[in-house]
């Protein structure tokens, strides 16, 4: 079974605690995202693989541990995912980007997918896949599921900001290999399967949409 990393670092609680007013306005919303996504971004890459390259200081010869490997590629499910995407890329700027569009059928309700864009030698390069609320994880769930399908990743984690019970075991249960990453466990969806506490919904806190 996957795991779940719960990041309370002081930083990241406090700044989540102020997005989840409602007071907040987008800009403040915004804002918040973009740090708090650098610093979540930090702890997503504490295991990323280096290799060791001889480097000339103005002294000598020396050796430093720089990055291995492909460039990660960052996965943003449409569009919330969006808003983590500046604030990841100061402390990764050279990731790739790629994106997954998906929206419920009315009849069936399971996610149909209305845009898949990957860059190129997805097989060598480690992505995380970034929505900011893990409701019911049937998006994520498929996200992953397409991701595997058509771009076979050298591995995949989930990043988001809140997550619900139930998004986590949609989740883990569909995909026991991939790692959850989150600032917070909320309590629970209500009947809309929006998350309580929660902060609403985050697209539209994002962009300033109703
Ligand atoms: N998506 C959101 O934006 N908010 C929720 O609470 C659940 C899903």
């Amino acid at each position: 079974m996957s795991t779940v990393h719960l990041i309370d670092h002081p930083l990241v609680q406090h700044k989540l605690t102020l997005m989840r007013r409602k007071e907040a306005s987008t800009n403040s919303f915004r804002r918040m995202l973009g740090e708090l996504s650098t610093l979540m971004a930090y702890e997503l890459t504490r295991d990323m693989p280096l290799q060791e390259i001889e480097i000339e200081t103005p002294l000598e010869t020396t050796t430093g541990k720089v990055i291995d490997g492909k460039k990660l590629v960052l996965v943003s499910i449409l569009r919330a995912g969006n808003g983590f995407l500046d604030g990841m890329l100061n402390v990764v700027p050279g990731s790739r980007i790629g994106h997954i569009g998906l929206f419920r059928d009315p009849q069936t309700l399971q996610p149909v997918e209305y845009y898949y864009k990957m860059p190129e030698k997805m097989c060598e390069r480690d992505a995380i896949v970034v929505d900011p609320m893990l409701a019911t994880g049937n998006s994520a769930a498929a996200a992953v599921t397409h991701l595997k399908n058509r771009s076979q990743p050298k591995s995949i984690k989930f990043m988001c900001l809140l997550a619900a019970p139930e998004g986590i075991a949609t989740l883990q249960a569909a995909h026991p290999d991939v790692d959850i990453y989150t600032a917070a466990i909320d309590r629970q969806l209500n009947d809309h399967g929006y998350i309580l506490p929660g902060l609403g919904d985050a697209g539209d806190r994002i962009f300033g949409t109703k």
